[in-house]
């Protein structure tokens, strides 16, 4: 079986290679479909180093990336990226990438706990040997807390609604699967239960994996990396983390932080980076016709610039 279908390829590597000599980042691995697309773009002397948190992805990618010598596969996450540079001795960079959420195979391994569709423990951890599972979450959580964080990261209107039930169900027996958690969320009798499942399990992959920490963490890292000139493109599937893209790069982007009242400038601060072609891009109606994970897909490409 496919273990991901990479999204917006030809998009992502016309972005982002502007360098074919230069040092590149893929700071989300996968199965390594868009590692491979970017060695394809390089020279000779380019290099890349491919990074998952996931085992079964760093495995996977291995495999994939095995005969080119320019290609170095590591497990690790965003907040390590830093030190995983300066351990592989790569950079400055010339480019970054990170294609944001889960891939296909963490969906469609049940026994991964990603998914709705299929009954499994109720884990949804990337790294399946570190920190607390979404089981031991949901039991560590407050009823409240809960109702918070599914609002929060699930952006789900009848957030108390669910948690309430949740809690219903964990006083009688702790929710230990997929199929207890959406047993619970159904309760509720909500009017489109899938929509109601995805917001709920969205929430809770992105509280267990702390995945806007790491995201905010993973861009400040790449913009310190990043030579002058160099790119970092990034591929989000929904508005949280794109909104957290877009307001990390527009500050970068303006520069300027003083309030719109002050008539001159007093901080004194410059662009460091400027965006890429066009604010955002979205996959053509072909790619999505064939991958529908391609239809909420949103790039953002920014190039760092010369301190002034
Ligand atoms: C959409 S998939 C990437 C697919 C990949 N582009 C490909 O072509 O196969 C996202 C991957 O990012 C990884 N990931 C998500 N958050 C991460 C983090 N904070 N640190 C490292 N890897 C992360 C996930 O484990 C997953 O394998």
């Amino acid at each position: 079986m496919v273990y991901h279908i990479p999204v917006m390829v030809e998009e992502v590597v016309a972005g982002l290679v502007a360098d074919p000599d230069g040092a590149y980042v893929d700071a989300t691995a996968g199965g390594g479909g868009h590692s491979w697309a970017l060695l394809q773009a390089l020279g000779p002397k380019g290099r890349l180093l491919a990074v998952d948190r996931d085992r079964e992805a760093v495995a996977a990618a291995r495999v994939r990336l095995a005969a080119d010598a320019r290609a170095v596969v590591r497990r690790g996450c965003f907040a390590e990226l830093s030190e995983l540079l300066a351990q592989e001795g790569i950079g400055p960079l010339s480019g970054v990438l990170f294609d944001l959420g889960v891939s296909s195979h963490q969906i469609d391994a049940s026994a991964r706990g990603f998914s709705y569709r299929a009954d499994g423990p109720l884990d949804m951890r990337m790294d399946a040997e570190v920190g607390p599972t979404a089981a031991e979450l949901i039991a560590a959580c407050s009823e409240r807390e809960l109702a918070e964080l599914i609002a929060r990261y699930g952006e789900e209107r009848a957030a108390r609604r669910i948690a309430r039930s949740i809690y219903r169900q964990q006083r009688l027996a702790p929710l230990t699967t997929t199929q207890a958690l959406r047993e619970a969320v159904a309760a509720t009798r909500p009017q489109m239960l899938n929509k109601t499942l995805a917001r709920v399990f969205q929430a809770l992959r992105i509280a267990v994996n702390d995945e806007l920490g790491q995201l905010q963490v993973g861009l400040t890292a790449a913009e310190i990396g990043l030579k002058p000139g160099g790119r970092l493109a990034v591929l989000a599937y929904h508005s949280l983390e794109d909104r957290l893209v877009k307001q990390h790069f527009a500050a970068l982007v303006r520069g300027c932080i003083c309030p719109p009242r002050v008539p001159i400038c007093t901080c004194g601060r410059r662009p460091s980076f400027k965006r890429v072609g066009r604010k955002l891009q979205r996959a053509s109606e072909a790619e999505v016709k064939q991958n529908t994970r391609a239809r909420s897909a949103i790039l953002r490409i920014y190039e760092k610039i010369e301190a002034g």
